[in-house]
């Protein structure tokens, strides 16, 4: 199988390193891709945002599949003009990768479907934020409806800071919402769900860590570490998530004739009222993805070639290993905020060379005289694998250690006391 990768995230080099090791795979192109694909794909430039310039490359390199990793893409339409080329493609359309576009179309299919999720207010102005805010009380949850790279929420206590977010959200564009919404108590988890539009296939699920400092505390990011399995979780979750969740979703989806193909992230809180959605993505989540692949054992290609051909009900179970995996993130100084770039990064060869550690680039770039630099906000995905968590995060942790990057942040106590 030909595959053409979309995107240049340590979620595409820990995609790009499955796929590649993957005897299903006969060749692999990463685009545009970044160093840490580069060795061990053929990188293409190409506009990710653009459907046409994504078409004309999959004909290009006769794809037999296009999997599209970033969000922003599929918003575009990415996998629509894909699709509408003839070529299979992982990844929905626009129009139902609005599940992860807007917050208050999410919330419109959930309350369709009976998800359970936490209860929202979907506001326009000023006003309609603050009787909302009044009717939950602290701590407050306030959300962009737009896409902000996991950017766009804030939960605090303070009355002062929800209603400035709030009030940043609505001013943006005069058509802008903001979600405010009841908050949600209870441990995170991810779990990852393939689709073809009708059958659902769960991978194992993961928990993320979103705030970038230790103890949870400081501004939410994009994911700063990650671990998989869950050994506290409640048995039957992953079950249950897809009876009450991710079907009831693909279904209602279908029923709109938006059907859902891809990958359906459901983010769940498990609270002391039970499960509720916090969030759904339409693509691999990242940091999750480092280290819910760094487990699988079946052909990956395989799986996500079913998923778009619409073949998942004669897909064979899919086979785990018993390892754990940890993923801590080595973040640019800045970092969520406005990073400083061409910062040299040493020590990856070293961290690689350790036993059960793996290095997936994120923002790195080449420089002028060869030097790996960061290049981006969230920079390397360090992976550790092991005989269980600790061991795991072990690892993880010794491979970053080996690394040198001024200015670097990164959370010490990810996958600790698990
Ligand atoms: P989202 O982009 O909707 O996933 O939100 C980002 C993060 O904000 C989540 O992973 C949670 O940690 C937090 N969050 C979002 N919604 C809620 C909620 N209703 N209650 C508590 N925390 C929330
Ligand atoms: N790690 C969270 C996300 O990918 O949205």
């Amino acid at each position: 199988m030909k595959i053409l990768l979309i995107g240049s995230g340590a979620r595409e080099h820990a995609l790009a390193h499955s796929l590649a090791a993957d005897p299903a795979t006969t060749s692999l192109v990463v685009a545009p891709g970044n160093p840490g694909t580069g060795r061990i794909a053929r990188n293409v430039a190409v506009d990710a945002l653009s459907p046409d310039a994504v078409a004309d490359l999959a004909r290009e390199v006769a794809a037999d599949l296009v999997v599209i990793g970033p969000e922003a893409p599929l918003v575009a339409g990415v996998a629509d003009a894909v699709r509408a080329a003839g070529i299979a493609v992982f990844g929905p359309n626009g129009d139902a990768a609005t599940l992860e576009g807007s917050k208050a179309f999410a919330k419109e299919v959930m309350a369709a479907a009976a998800v359970p999720t936490a209860m929202a207010h979907v506001c326009q102005t000023m006003d309609e934020v603050t009787d909302a805010l009044d009717a939950f009380g602290p701590p407050y949850v306030v959300k962009d409806d737009g896409l902000a790279a996991g950017k766009g929420v804030v939960v605090t206590e303070d009355r002062t800071a929800a209603l400035d977010h709030a009030r940043a959200c609505v001013s943006r564009s005069r058509r802008s919402s903001v979600v405010i919404e009841e908050f949600l108590d209870g441990p995170e988890i991810s779990l990852f769900c393939l689709s073809d539009g009708q059958t659902v296939v769960p991978l194992a699920p993961a928990q993320d860590f979103k705030r970038l400092g230790d103890g949870d505390t400081g501004p939410n990011t994009g994911g700063m570490g990650a671990y998989s399995p869950l050994p506290w979780a409640p048995e039957g979750l992953v079950d249950e998530v897809v009876e009450r969740v991710a079907l009831p979703t693909v279904r209602e989806l279908a029923r709109r004739g938006t059907p859902f193909v891809g990958l359906l992230y459901c983010g769940l809180a498990l609270t002391s009222r039970g499960l509720r959605v916090v969030e759904f993505n339409a693509r691999f989540g990242d940091p999750e993805t480092q280290v819910v692949l760094a487990r699988l054992e079946s052909s990956l290609a395989t799986a996500l070639h079913a998923a778009a051909t619409g073949s998942l009900d004669q897909l064979p179970d899919l086979r785990w290993s018993a390892d754990a995996a940890v993923t801590v993130v080595l973040a640019a100084h800045g970092y969520p905020g406005q990073v400083r770039n061409g910062d040299r990064i040493d020590g990856a060869e070293a961290a690689e060379a350790l036993d059960g550690v793996h290095v997936l680039h994120a923002g790195t770039a080449t420089n002028a005289e060869g030097a790996l630099v960061a290049a981006g906000g969230r920079v390397l995905s360090v992976v550790g694998v092991g005989a269980d968590i600790a061991d795991a995060r072990n690892a993880a942790y010794a491979g970053v250690e080996k690394i040198q990057l001024d200015g670097a942040q990164f959370r010490t106590d990810i996958a600790a006391n698990i």
